[in-house]
């Protein structure tokens, strides 16, 4: 046991809960982890070293390399780095070997907030709150098209919706944790929220848990 106290976040891509872990982290002083990154950061190793992407002998080796201090969200968050991530996520001794580097991560102090698709149901079973963000997939993938025409790239909606909705179909129907809430999570549906909105409620779930 220790004295970390873990906000697990779940939920698909696009859904909002990266933006949530952050602000909640921020607002309680908590390290955060968004464990995408690390999953990203393997399927991006193979892509640079010019390695296939369906060796899991060579996933592993990579995964057991990883470095948690070197992710780089700039870097890592393209669209094909994304496809490589999930392909890799299949892995079963993938998921192990970065299962165990995210448990270590959740026992740092005061307390931390990851982020993922089985944080709640493999990751951290026990942690202090869980969380489970949802939208539909035309409201994700809507927002994941204005977060790029924001910032002066170029994007094609229909691409987009078409890319959300084979991730979501590979995250649930993997045999190994597949994406699914926790039996003791707190749903947030933010298809009609405001992200603002969705940080306030996820706030007062918090603090509900705080105070047990
Ligand atoms: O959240 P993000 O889009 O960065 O995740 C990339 C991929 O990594 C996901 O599509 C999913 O397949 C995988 N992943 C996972 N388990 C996690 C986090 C991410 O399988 N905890």
């Amino acid at each position: 046991m220790n004295n970390s106290f873990t906000i697990a976040i779940d939920g698909p891509a696009a859904s909002g809960k990266g933006t949530l872990a952050r602000r909640l982290a921020e607002k309680y002083g908590f390290h955060h982890l968004d464990s995408g990154l690390t999953y990203r950061a393997v399927g991006h190793a193979l892509l640079d070293a010019g390695l296939p992407l369906d060796s899991e002998d060579l996933a592993v080796i990579v995964a057991e390399n990883l470095d948690l201090g070197k992710l780089d969200r700039t870097i890592l968050s393209s669209h094909e780095i994304g496809n490589a991530a999930s392909k890799v996520a299949v892995m079963s001794r993938v998921r192990e070997v970065l299962v165990e580097v995210q448990r270590e991560f959740a026992r740092k102090e005061p307390g931390t907030v990851i982020d993922g698709r089985d944080i709640g149901t493999v990751v951290c079973p026990d942690a202090n709150v869980k969380l489970y963000i949802t939208a539909s997939p035309e409201v994700r993938a809507n927002r994941r098209y204005k977060e790029i025409i924001d910032s002066g790239g170029e994007a094609d909606y229909e691409a987009i919706l078409a890319d959300i909705k084979i991730r979501d179909e590979r995250d649930m129907s993997r045999k190994d944790s597949p994406l699914k809430p926790a039996e003791d999570a707190h749903l947030l549906d933010t298809t009609e929220m405001s992200i603002e909105t969705a940080f306030q409620t996820a706030l007062a779930i918090v603090e509900e848990e705080q105070n047990r």
